[in-house]
């Protein structure tokens, strides 16, 4: 399953490795709110570092619009990093040029140092062989451990990897692995929960997990527009009238395997402080809208997850973050942190959720990757994965 070389497969000591991570991490005014990413990394920089190997660490941070922004700057990055590690990481004043050469030379065994922003340039993201090439530059071989930015064809995840030997990190591999094994060869019975708002986001991935799994639990904003599709008034609920042939679609081909809410938490208002009450499906009010699971569907959801053997869960069934519609998802969360399960979380919503619920250290493997995992659920070729060498 996992047919890429990793950092085990080829020799580390001493060489300068280009290490791609993603520290696309959280920011509240130059605070780290969820340092996940970066803690998920250290294995690889640790088992790096050890073999006398010099890192050169680079990442993307937000969406720059290709010049420097110091919104943007990987500085608390790196400063997170180095008190993780124990050991300064430096940051350099850019991703090419010659002052990041010098850096580069001045890097001793066992040292590690930082790039800035790689989409400070704008030929990062349009995969621009030149740049790709002075990246490589820097170094004598290199190591993906971005799984979060493998659906990117960028320089530094797809165009590096054409200058260099390119094998995956540790979580890169830990990654294909879990969600691999989930899509090839699962524990049966395999069910698979899917919220959120919008179903026109995961179609493929309801599409082709349909083929897979067991059971598929629909809950979140996205059932609305089912519930729609199935001819129930859905009164003022978030709904996505483009996607209402979809959801009759994936409804005929799912049958029995498909299982929607049958009732849910109603509000008056969009807000964390609306009324709200519990109604069947077949009964939402006009005007009222679902911000909910209801209690009847979160004991259903509960009873097709018994005995189940894989868990995948992506997406919230509600809005969560108002305390007054977090019900459904929390008791979600707890559901599937007490079964004896490989389970499998995904997507930034579904984490927060777990960590909120905190059974977050109850889940198997916790993706960092949001849009990545989506993709590679979805069946497609990650390019920042077929770039890697083959065993
Ligand atoms: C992510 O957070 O999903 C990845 O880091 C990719 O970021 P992007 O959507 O800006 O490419």
């Amino acid at each position: 399953m996992m047919n890429k070389k990793t950092v085990r497969d080829i020799e580390v000591r001493g060489k300068r490795v280009l290490l791609r991570v993603d520290f696309n991490v959280p920011l509240e005014g130059g605070t780290i709110t969820d340092d996940t990413r970066i803690r998920a990394a250290l294995p690889t920089i640790r088992y790096l570092l050890d073999r006398e190997a010099r890192v050169i660490i680079a990442s993307h941070l937000g969406r720059p619009k290709g010049k420097p922004e110091p919104a943007f700057s990987l500085r608390p990055v790196a400063e997170r990093l180095s008190q993780l590690l124990g050991q300064a990481v430096p940051l350099a004043p850019d991703s090419i040029g010659p002052e990041v050469k010098a850096m580069v030379e001045r890097l001793k065994p066992g040292e590690a140092l930082m790039l800035e922003n790689l989409r400070f340039h704008a030929e990062e993201e349009k995969n621009d062989p030149s740049y790709a090439k002075e990246l490589a530059s820097l170094a004598d071989v290199f190591v993906n451990d971005a799984f979060g930015a493998a659906h990117r064809a960028h320089a530094s995840t797809e165009g590096v990897a054409h200058y260099l030997p390119a094998v995956a990190g540790f979580l890169m591999e830990r990654e294909l692995l879990f969600l691999g094994k989930a899509l090839m060869q699962p524990d049966r019975p395999f069910v698979a929960i899917l919220g959120g708002a919008k179903i026109s986001d995961k179609i493929g991935v309801i599409t082709n997990l349909l083929g897979k799994v067991d059971k598929l639990l629909i809950g979140g904003g996205m059932a609305n527009t089912f519930l729609k599709a199935k001819g129930l008034h859905v009164g003022d609920s978030l709904v996505e009238d483009g996607s209402l042939e979809d959801a009759r679609r994936v409804m005929q081909e799912g049958g029995a395997k498909l299982r929607l809410p049958v009732d849910a938490v109603v509000a008056d208002a969009f807000s964390a402080n609306a009324a709200a009450r519990v109604v069947k499906v077949e009964a939402i009010p006009e005007g009222w809208r679902v911000l909910d699971i209801g209690p009847e569907t979160v004991e259903i959801f509960r009873q097709e997850l018994r005995g189940a053997k894989t868990v995948f869960w992506n997406g919230p069934m509600g809005v969560f973050e108002f305390p007054r519609f977090a019900e459904g998802t929390i008791a979600i969360a707890r559901a599937v942190a007490e079964l004896e399960a490989t389970t499998i979380v995904g997507g930034g919503d579904s984490v927060a959720a777990v960590e909120q619920a905190g059974v977050a250290d109850r889940i198997t493997h916790i993706s960092t990757g949001g849009g990545a995992s989506l993709e590679f659920l979805e069946g497609r070729v990650l390019p920042g994965v077929a770039a890697l060498a083959d065993k």
